[in-house]
């Protein structure tokens, strides 16, 4: 199995002067937090970290505090998400047959997650997503801000990383050249079958300043 943590976002809408996935999190960097999860994750076979180009080099200040698993490659992100896990597949050893795909900032996701996701792979499933019931209502607008409809509340999940697939399918799905915010919808359009396992609120991303707050609350409890 391999895993690609994207942690290539500026995150802009945090306001800090780091990238996201290095601000830090009850005194380590959120990426530090998400590492230590993958890490731990048994049958790991090859990790791939992506961080934007300018921190592409784990000897620079902001790492110090990232204990990088033995192994692990650190390569340059782009200026979409999916191009950041185009960049990730491409330095993932060919030989793993199950990929993750998992966001840095959702850096407290508990590791039975992990393993919800990599067993409905081997299970047989073209694409896993792990998701959450919706509880608020959710309309479609157009630009103007006119409602254009309102989904069934109880079809609607809230889905969350990591995103798990058969290597070939993932690779597939991002040769198509298509963009989107998850890997999932990829997969989805170039025809193939997706399931949701169940997430975790512990998995929600980090952010604005006030998820980062919440975080530093939760990073002090205890971790499933
Ligand atoms: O921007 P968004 O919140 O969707 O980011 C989700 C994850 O994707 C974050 O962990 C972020 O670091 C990563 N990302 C990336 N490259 C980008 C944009 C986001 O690796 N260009």
């Amino acid at each position: 199995m391999g895993v690609v943590v994207v942690a290539a976002g500026s995150g802009s809408r945090l306001g800090a002067s780091l990238p996201k996935a290095f601000v830090p999190l009850a005194g380590r960097p959120m990426l530090a937090w998400a590492l230590e999860t993958v890490a731990a994750l048994p049958g790991l076979r090859s990790l791939v970290v992506v961080v934007p180009e300018a921190l592409a080099d784990p000897s620079l200040p902001p790492w110090s505090a990232v204990s990088l698993p033995v192994g692990a490659h650190v390569v340059a992100g782009g200026a979409e998400r999916t191009e950041s896990v185009a960049a990730g597949l491409a330095a993932l050893d060919p030989g793993c047959d199950v990929v993750l795909v998992h966001d840095a900032a959702r850096c407290l996701t508990p590791v039975a997650v992990f393993e919800r996701v990599v067993a409905a792979v081997r299970a047989g499933a073209d694409g896993v997503v792990p998701g959450l019931a919706v509880v608020d209502t959710v309309k479609t607008v157009d630009a103007d801000g006119v409602v254009t409809g309102t989904p069934e509340r109880t079809t609607l999940r809230a889905v969350q990383t990591p995103q798990g697939f058969p290597r070939e399918v993932l690779l597939a799905a991002h040769a198509s050249g298509m963009v989107a915010t998850d890997d999932a919808a990829l997969v989805e359009r170039t025809g193939h079958r997706v399931v949701v396992v169940d997430g975790d609120p512990m998995g929600f991303k980090v952010t604005t300043p006030e998820d980062l707050e919440r975080a530093e609350r939760l990073a002090g409890g205890p971790r499933a």
